[in-house]
């Protein structure tokens, strides 16, 4: 059976992802130092698949700790690294925390990749490496631009890295840029437990909805876009996850003919944010509370993704709506509540 090492396996698309390895037959274990995340994600996982996750809560910026984890497992057959500081605005405040923490890490792995000879690396990037697009929907060989914030530049220097590293070694890798992950697991078992006051819209959706917030803010409605406010390519988590299983079985069966493959990870429509705030209202029936605020620094105007490639080539299909990426989202925030109850329950259905 193939070990999949999962870094950042506590994480909000990493713990998704294990639930997807699992149900497709794989074995997996995670390195998380639990920085951002908690480990009681894994209740949720045992949940929905009976199995029990190892982590290692090991931090990836300390070599020698990362690579006892591969002394201990010299059966890996590949890793999906996820394991990564990811808050635009916190990494404008503090640049160097995020190229220290995002690039040491990625390094120390690789260093281990090519100790092992692990042959499959994947790679959790994101369209924030394209920038603000002069043209969209974006494709994988649409030009980069300069990225709009720290954490971006360590997205595309991680590609770059990661490029230059599978022109010198055995390992095959694969670069997976997400769009917008959002919702949560149709069980409502895990989603996404943002730290803190959510930087991200749909966690500022529903925690406003369910009163965690008096009130959220729309950054700007006087964009050129179609009601004035920025677009997005929303792609519920649960198919980005299931991506990431189709990228390893993509490497195992030799169907990659380059050392390192691009894809994107979106579903290929733009929505804007107005208009997923009407969506939700309608999926959860609550009116919500929000003001048309100013502009936030660094907000791309506007960028979908082109997926024909990840359709085509990983045989990717989607089978998430955005009605569905909100109801999963609501549903999660409202089982986040009864906290107390949170791993007891049975799963929930969605209706
Ligand atoms: C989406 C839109 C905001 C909050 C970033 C990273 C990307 C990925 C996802 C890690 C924007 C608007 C938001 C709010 C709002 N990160 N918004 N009110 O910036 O597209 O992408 O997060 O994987 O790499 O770049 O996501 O959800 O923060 O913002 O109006 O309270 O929602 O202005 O237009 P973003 P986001």
């Amino acid at each position: 059976m193939s070990k999949i090492l999962v870094t950042g396996g506590c994480g909000y698309i990493g713990s998704h992802t294990i639930v997807d390895l699992v149900e497709n037959g794989y074995e997996v274990i995670s390195v998380d130092n639990n920085s951002r995340s908690t480990s009681r994600i894994f209740e949720g996982i045992e949940k929905i698949t009976g199995k029990k996750i190892k982590n290692y809560k090991v931090d990836l910026c300390n070599f020698d700790d990362t690579f006892a984890i591969f002394q201990e497992n010299e059966d890996i057959t590949g890793i999906i690294h996820f394991a990564a500081f990811k808050a635009v605005g916190e990494s404008v405040e503090q640049p160097l925390m995020y190229f220290e923490n995002n690039l040491v890490s990625l390094i120390n792995l690789l260093k281990c990749v090519q100790e092992f000879n692990i042959p499959h690396f994947v790679f959790s990037s994101s369209c924030t490496v394209y920038g603000n697009p002069d043209k969209i929907p974006v494709t994988e060989t649409t030009p980069p631009k300069p990225a709009e914030s720290p954490y971006g530049y360590t997205k595309q220097m991680g590609e770059q890295i990661i490029n230059e590293f599978s022109k010198a070694n055995a390992a095959q890798c694969v670069l997976l840029r997400y769009f917008n992950p959002v919702g949560a697991h149709p069980s409502i078992m895990i989603g996404e437990l943002p730290i803190g006051k959510p930087a991200n819209l749909v966690p500022a959706i529903t925690q406003t909805a369910i009163g965690k917030l008096p009130l959220m803010q729309v950054y700007g409605d006087d964009y050129d876009t179609r009601d004035g406010s920025c677009v997005r390519d929303f792609i519920h988590v649960s198919d980005i996850a299931h991506a990431h299983t189709l990228a390893i079985q993509f490497l195992e069966q030799g169907k990659s003919t380059k050392r390192c493959e691009v894809f994107n990870l979106g579903s290929g429509n733009g929505f804007t944010v107005l208009e997923a705030i009407k969506t939700f209202e309608k999926v959860s029936g609550v009116h919500l509370n929000y003001v048309i605020g100013p502009r936030r620094p660094g907000d791309v105007i506007a960028i979908y993704a082109n997926n024909d490639f990840a359709v085509k080539t990983l045989g990717w299909k989607l089978k998430y709506s955005l009605e569905d990426m909100l109801l999963t989202a609501w549903k999660w925030e409202q089982r986040l509540k009864t906290d107390e109850k949170f791993y007891q329950s049975k799963p929930a259905d969605l209706n």
